[in-house]
């Protein structure tokens, strides 16, 4: 059966946004096409940033990779460890943490989080569904793929094919069917009524 979780939401949004979430129950059998990953991967690129700067980098880790497993045996806490390797991909967003004259990036963090935004929204354009993690053993992470000093890992995020939330159980399948829920608009907006 699939999960409806679109919610009620307080004034239009376009279908892409209202129509995102994130499951833990993704297909296993499923694979990302290349030209998929590619697109995703190119809607982060293109996401504005401080100075454009474009501080983030991407890896890009499919099911099949030879150190996807490793990935998610060594790389993710606790219940990420359960769910995230059904997913296609897993894609770590990363930032640079300072500039070529070592000056701290202050806001790279930011950009990286808006790229990995819209890679999301690209990936549900693609019919594709994703789900960020933020709940990772990053120096195992950074140690595994060889990543840089001056990069901090900030999430992965997983990416596939939305799977029935039957193939869950218990806690984990009462969440995966759950109301999406969000403070109030005006809990949020702190000035200024449209
Ligand atoms: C930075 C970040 C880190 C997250 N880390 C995890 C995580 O480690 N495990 C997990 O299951 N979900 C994680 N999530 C997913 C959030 O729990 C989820 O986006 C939130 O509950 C809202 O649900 P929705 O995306 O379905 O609207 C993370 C999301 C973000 C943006």
């Amino acid at each position: 059966m699939t999960t409806n979780k679109k919610p009620v939401t307080a004034a239009p949004i376009a279908d892409v946004l209202a129509e995102r979430w994130s499951p833990r129950s993704f297909d296993k059998a499923h694979v990302l096409t290349k030209d998929e990953a590619l697109s995703i991967l190119e809607a982060g690129r293109w996401a504005p940033s401080a100075n454009n700067m474009q501080p983030w980098r991407f890896a890009y880790i499919s099911r099949e990779d030879a150190l996807h497993s490793l990935i998610c045996e060594k790389g993710l806490t606790g219940f990420n460890q359960a769910w995230a390797p059904s997913a296609s991909a897993l894609i770590l967003v990363a930032a640079k943490n300072k500039a070529e004259d070592g000056t701290p990036l202050t806001k790279a963090a930011y950009d990286a989080g808006l790229a990995a935004s819209l890679m999301q929204v690209q990936a549900q354009e693609l019919g594709l569904h994703t789900h960020q993690i933020g709940g990772l053993v990053r120096e195992e992470v950074k140690s595994i793929l060889n990543i840089d000093e001056d990069l901090d890992v900030l999430v992965l995020i997983a990416v596939g094919k939305l799977a029935p939330a039957e193939n869950l159980e218990g806690p984990a399948y009462d969440r995966e069917i759950a109301p999406r829920v969000r403070l109030e608009l005006n809990e949020v907006v702190i000035y200024g009524q449209p």
